[in-house]
């Protein structure tokens, strides 16, 4: 009776890491190796608003890749959606990470040049969305972050908080499970940052399970949760 109540557990939660450690450099050469994580342990449920913070150089970033499956673990397990990473190929993760994750970074990673529309289509071309569904899509995440009135305004032509709007909604436009952001705020003025946080607060009330980096223990605060990293580990 253990065992399924267990593994029904572990497809629940969004997020699962199981003793999960990323060392860099060569783990022959002791002296050298940086023990980024080590032996990381927790699990984020689905709805969640989870804040991972801690000083710089703690392994926040580290910790935030590997959920987002833009790099893999030197051991342990982690199960996003209840699938385990390290069983897929690199084409399986990147499918993967296509369909159940939304990134957004510090420094807004959009296409400079390209209408806001576009930048925010961009993840349903890869999913092999059509075109039409592709466009109405894009409009109702634009519109759901405040932006109706800018979709074609290029980045260079949007502010800092409105860049970081359009990679907010480039993040949500293919419904993922989870949204992950890396010092969402870092790159804005207080006011802006303000705002952003305001909407991450708007989107978890409609459900949406979010995982932020911050080093900045207010900004921090604004999580139901917070997972605190020192050195590689958790608090
Ligand atoms: N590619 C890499 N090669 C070697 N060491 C790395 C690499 N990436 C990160 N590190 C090291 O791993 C540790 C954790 O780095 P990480 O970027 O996760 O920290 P962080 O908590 O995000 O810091 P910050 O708040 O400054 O962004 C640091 O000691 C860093 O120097
Ligand atoms: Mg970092």
């Amino acid at each position: 009776m253990n065992r399924p109540y267990k593994n029904m557990n572990k497809a629940n939660s969004v997020v699962r890491f199981e003793g999960v450690s990323r060392w860099y450099g060569d783990p022959n050469d002791e002296d050298r190796l940086v023990r980024a994580l080590d032996k990381i342990s927790f699990e984020i449920e689905s709805g969640e608003f989870v804040a991972i913070t801690g000083p710089s150089g703690s392994g926040k970033s580290t910790l935030l890749h590997l959920i987002g499956l833009l790099d893999r673990q030197s051991e342990g397990k982690i199960f996003i959606g209840g699938v385990e990473a390290n069983s897929l190929s690199d084409i399986q993760l990147a499918a993967l990470r296509n369909q159940k994750i939304g990134l957004v970074f510090q420094q807004f990673n959009l296409l400079r040049r390209t209408p806001a529309i576009r930048n925010v289509e961009l993840p349903l071309i890869y999913a092999g969305i059509s075109r039409q569904k592709r466009y109405e899509m894009a409009i109702k995440a634009l519109t759901d972050v405040g932006l109706e009135n800018r979709l074609n305004n290029k980045p260079s032509q949007l502010s800092g908080g409105q860049q970081q709007r359009v990679a907010i909604a480039r993040a949500l436009v293919t419904n993922p499970a989870l949204l992950l952001a890396d010092e969402p705020t870092g790159n804005l003025d207080s006011k802006s940052g303000a705002s952003i946080l305001e909407l991450f607060d708007q989107l978890h009330k409609s459900g949406v399970t979010i995982v932020m980096v911050s080093h900045d223990r207010d900004i921090a605060a604004h999580a139901n949760r917070q997972i605190v990293i020192r050195d590689g580990r958790i608090e």
